[in-house]
This record gives C-alpha cells, structure tokens and sequence, in this order.
C-alpha cells in the first residue's frame, strides 16, 4: 500500500512572479528551509520524549507525562516579533533572535515530574539546554509558572547535522490550566 506523504511546502512550490524582488525571492526560499528545520527538530525532541514517558510507565505503571503538545510559529507571528524587537525581517535573524519557532509544551501530573524531566532531558548530551528560567521558583508578576527551557536539537540532514533550538515549557495540569485561562482573559 502506498502510503501519501503530506503536503508539505517544497523549493519547487515557491511560485513567484518574475517581478518578485530578489530579497523577498530569497526570504521564501528560506522560509522553507526554516520550516523543514523547526518541523524536525520538533520531531525529534518529541519523539525523544515519549520514548522517555514510556519506558518510565513500562517500570513505574504511571506516566510523568499528562500529554505533549507542540506547534511551529506562524509566519506572521514571527514577523511580528522580529518588528517588535525592531530586527529586520531576514532569515539570519529569524534563527538569530526568534527562540520559539518550534514549541514544544510538556503537561505533568506532577511537580516532581517536572524537574524529574528536565533531568531526563539535560541528562542526553546532544541536547545542549543554552537558556532556563525557572518561572516555578520565581514565577511572573502575572502568576505565570512554568519551567522554561532553550535546547539545541541536532538534526540530521542531507548535508550533515545541524542544531536547532526548540523552545520547551514544562508544567503541570494545574499550571497549565491557569495559563489557557489568564491567556483567554487577557486577550478576550
Ligand atoms: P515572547 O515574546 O512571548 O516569546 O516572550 P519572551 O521571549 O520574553 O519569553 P517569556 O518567557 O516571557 O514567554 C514565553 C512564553 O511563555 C509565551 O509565549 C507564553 O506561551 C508563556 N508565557 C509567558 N508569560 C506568560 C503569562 O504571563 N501568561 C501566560 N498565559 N503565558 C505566559
Ligand atoms: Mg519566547
């Protein structure tokens, strides 16, 4: 049975007038790449994860994962935070200043679970955390808690590994439920 792959954007799909200037050209072209890139990354750090959460439940008959959602950013929301920053709209400063192109959100049943976690996770020397803050032990003025995390992903490709930072935020049920409806609050 042939089983069909997705839709995907591809180079060959970028169908642009020939008017098109040669800097917009190009920021298509490499919104592509980054896509291909974050959309991996992700896999692999999810995948890396569940393999985690299973092997603990197959010893411990519970898992420290509720359940993992991810999501990569859209264009426009990543246009606006390189404006807001007042950075220019480039692909170099999409990998330079844009640290959650790809979101990963890891749901505890737990508190322990969490650091439990995180130590699984900084326990794999490919995965090199470049950033934490830990929004648990201090949280926000907000009331914002979460344990947030910066990895550096290695992602093999055609031309060799390159690395790749996903953005993790790890809390619990309780935590997360209080921030989908402080979220919805402030943008209602
Ligand atoms: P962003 O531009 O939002 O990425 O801010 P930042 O790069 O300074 O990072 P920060 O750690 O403040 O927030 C990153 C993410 O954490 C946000 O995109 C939200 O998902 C979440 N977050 C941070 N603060 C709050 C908060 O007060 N309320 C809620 N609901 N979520 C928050
Ligand atoms: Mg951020």
């Amino acid at each position: 049975m042939m089983v069909e792959k997705p839709n995907r954007p591809s180079l060959k799909n970028v169908h642009l007038p020939n008017s098109t200037p040669q800097q917009e050209m190009e920021l298509a072209q490499g919104m592509v790449r980054v896509n291909h890139l974050y959309r991996s990354a992700l896999k692999v750090a999810v995948a890396q994860m569940e393999i985690l959460d299973e092997e603990f439940a197959t010893l411990n008959d519970r898992s420290p994962i509720h359940h993992i959602e991810y999501r990569i950013k859209t264009l426009d929301s990543i246009v606006e935070k390189l404006q807001r920053r007042g950075h220019a709209v480039t692909i170099d400063n999409i990998y330079a200043y844009v640290q959650d192109v790809a979101g990963i959100r890891i749901i505890c049943n737990y508190l322990d679970d969490i650091y439990y976690l995180r130590s699984l996770l900084t326990r794999n020397e490919s995965f090199r955390v470049i950033q934490e803050v830990d929004y648990i032990k201090t949280p926000k003025p907000s009331g914002y808690r979460s344990l947030h995390l910066a990895i550096a992903i290695p992602v093999y490709l055609l031309d060799g590994c390159e690395e790749v930072i996903v953005e993790v935020q790890i809390r619990t049920v309780a935590m997360d439920f209080w921030a989908s409806l402080e979220h919805q609050l402030r943008y209602k």
